[in-house]
């Protein structure tokens, strides 16, 4: 089957899903403290998830990441992982993989490693326990803790993924890169994201720009630049001393939309060609009008694919928040 590719002839490899827009925790940056949330009838049922997943992957997806929300808090979450698993034996997918909270995880680990899950990427800010509590409003670190040891006795590989807040983790930057080098873990800055109605002004407060970060890492160790991709926007460096590597996500920076491969869908369907823009297309009255046959989900990808922007215009340069989007995170999955 022809693949996808969008007008500015890139190939489009690498579907984020949302499988719920529920969390566990209240992450100030990502969820407001009252958020509503959807009603389950409105939500893609497993077997929906997995019938337009199918069709992705038919059309050249090769990495599938299952975000949320906290994906591992939907109902039955696994059964669809373990659906998935039938494209990994057939080689068709590269990579099933996952970014959560990491608060299910003592749980879920070994059925994931099970279901063919290699990598885990695992948010967290802070390993301080307070400044966690206070930053994600409901998690609590040690749970956390508990769920990256359990990933890794599972064999799964970790990645830690923090969001670089000024004034909140830059004291953090050197004792959690020695802690995820101590580890053997992996670990990726992002800079913080206008998204969602939630405190803007602060927003611009925070806003800790990765070549400053870099900076202050290069003063402490040897950084080398990585050609490598995962596949995904984080550009990567080694620190020589510790070997460990170390991942920066620059939608602010340093944009990296030329060489953009994803598009993401939410729990409810929509499929969103890029986090930074409101433009998405329904994919769910095409599946749900036509039980039968995957022919008209596919012409609603590929014609959802032909509108694919170039790019977002996150800007925080005029001392504003520019180009910013309405929804919250938890809405596309980041
Ligand atoms: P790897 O496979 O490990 O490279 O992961 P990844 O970086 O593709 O996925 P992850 O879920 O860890 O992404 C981390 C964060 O990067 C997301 O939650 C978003 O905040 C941000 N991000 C990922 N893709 C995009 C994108 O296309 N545009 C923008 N602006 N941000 C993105
Ligand atoms: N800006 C940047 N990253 C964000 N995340 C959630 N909201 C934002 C935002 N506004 C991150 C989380 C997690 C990933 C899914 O998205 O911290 O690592
Ligand atoms: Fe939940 Fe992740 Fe949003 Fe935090 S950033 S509230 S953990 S979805």
């Amino acid at each position: 089957m022809e693949k996808l590719i969008d007008p500015f002839a890139r190939p489009i490899s690498y579907l984020r899903v949302s499988v719920t827009d529920r969390c566990d925790f209240r992450c100030v940056y990502c969820m407001s403290e009252n958020m509503s949330f959807l009603p389950k009838k409105e939500l893609l049922t497993l077997e929906e998830l997995d019938r337009l997943c199918s069709g992705f992957v038919r059309m050249g997806v090769e990495k599938l990441r299952i975000t949320g929300g906290e994906p591992l808090v939907r109902r039955n979450i696994l059964t669809f992982f373990r659906a998935m698993t039938r494209h990994l034996d057939s080689g068709a997918l590269k990579e099933l993989t996952l970014t959560t909270n990491g608060s299910q995880l003592e749980k879920f680990a070994q059925p994931l490693f099970d279901a063919g899950v290699r990598r885990v990427n695992i948010s967290a800010d802070t390993l301080d326990a307070d400044k966690f509590a206070q930053i994600t409003r409901w998690g609590r670190l040690p749970q956390v803790l508990r769920g990256i040891e359990a990933a890794q006795n599972a064999g799964l590989r970790v990645k830690l993924n923090a969001v670089a807040l000024r004034g909140f983790n830059e004291d953090e930057l050197l004792s959690m890169t020695e802690w995820c080098a101590a580890r053997d873990m992996d670990l990726t800055w992002i800079e913080v994201m206008p998204m969602g109605d939630i405190g803007n002004e602060d927003r611009l407060d925070q806003y800790w720009k990765l070549t400053d970060l870099r900076a202050r890492l290069a003063e402490h160790y040897t950084l080398t630049d990585l050609p490598e991709s995962t596949g995904g926007p984080a550009r990567y460096v080694r620190i020589e001393e510790t070997g460990q590597k170390v991942g920066f996500i620059t939608p602010l920076s340093h944009n990296f939309c030329e060489s953009c491969n994803r598009v993401r869908l939410t729990c409810t369907g929509e499929l969103f060609m890029c986090l930074g823009q409101e433009d998405n297309a329904d994919l769910r009255s095409a599946l749900r009008n036509h039980p039968g046959s995957d022919a008209p989900l596919e012409a609603a990808i590929r014609d959802a694919i032909r509108h694919k922007p170039r790019g977002h215009d996150f800007d925080y340069s005029r001392q504003t928040v520019d180009g910013r989007v309405s929804r919250h995170m938890s809405h596309t999955g980041g």
